[in-house]
């Protein structure tokens, strides 16, 4: 199984910008027909679409908002590759007084997105054949830090929504990629402080091409996350991408 980019309708959330925006440029580049570029604010895509020409097709998408999900997926009926990228990121400890507050605005864009866009173009991608699904996950969602407690939490909560719609998509032929980057050289790395480490978006972009070609489930795009990925590997083999262990009986 492997999912080839070249000729393909794809759509990115939070494509404006960071990892997202070097997504659209690569999907591009190896060849996607088109690609629907999804933000919050449409201005902010007008440098991809002077690029880009008509490749590229602005939508406004705030993946919190169930109205523009719901239209973006009438104006994007065609759509065989999704990628779900955008994402916050808040620096708070668990007993930090604003811990509840930033947990719920991470859940809010980071888990419900996901849920949201992927209950909204799933029957999409099945009309074109099945299609691949793309999360951006992160070395966060398999281990959790203090300073980031909260959007630890939630990248691990959008990982385990991850692996749940890897098995219930399997049976309409969509293959599903988890991302898991650790620093990457963006703004939410700034704000973060931890651009001194970040490594090139074009890691994450790049070899998303490469995962979805290859079929691989987990991603490791960069050098802390392949360490983080090798360490992890067994688990992954014999437990995650395995069959289930509790089948559902109807
Ligand atoms: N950079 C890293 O080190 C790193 C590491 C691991 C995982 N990741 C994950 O990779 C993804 C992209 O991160 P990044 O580094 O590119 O972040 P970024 O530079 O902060 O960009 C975030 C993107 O998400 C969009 N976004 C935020 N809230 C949104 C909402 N409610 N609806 C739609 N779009 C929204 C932003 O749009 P606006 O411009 O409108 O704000 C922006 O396009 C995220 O899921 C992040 O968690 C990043």
């Amino acid at each position: 199984m492997g999912f080839q980019v070249k000729g393909k309708t794809a759509l990115v959330t939070g494509a404006n910008r960071g990892i997202g925006k070097a997504i659209v440029e690569s999907l591009l580049q190896h060849g996607a027909a088109r690609v629907y570029a999804a933000a919050r604010k449409p201005d902010s895509l007008q440098p991809l679409v002077a690029a880009w020409g008509e490749r590229v097709v602005p939508l406004q998408l705030d993946v919190t908002d169930q109205k523009q999900i719901e239209l973006a997926a009438q104006q994007a009926g065609d759509v065989e590759l999704l990628i779900n990228n955008a994402g916050i990121l808040n620096t708070h400890m668990p007993l930090d007084a604003q811990a509840e507050a930033s947990l719920r605005d991470e859940l809010e864009v980071n888990v419900f997105g996901l849920l949201r866009i992927a209950q909204a173009f799933a029957s999409i991608l099945k009309q074109h054949g099945g299609g691949a699904l793309v999360q951006l996950n992160s070395v966060a969602s398999l281990r959790a830090s203090a300073w980031a407690s909260t959007y630890c939490a939630s990248k691990a909560a959008a990982y385990s929504l991850t692996q749940s719609l890897r098995e219930q998509l399997a049976g309409q032929g969509t293959q599903v990629l988890s991302v898991h980057p650790g620093p990457i050289a963006t703004d939410m790395a700034v704000r973060a402080g931890i651009d001194d480490i970040a490594e090139p978006v074009t890691l994450v972009s790049e070899g998303i091409i490469e995962s979805l070609a290859s079929g691989v489930f987990h991603f490791y795009p960069d050098s802390m996350a392949r360490d983080m990925g090798a360490a992890y590997a067994s688990f992954a083999k014999q437990v995650i991408e395995a069959e289930s262990a509790i089948q559902h009986q109807d």
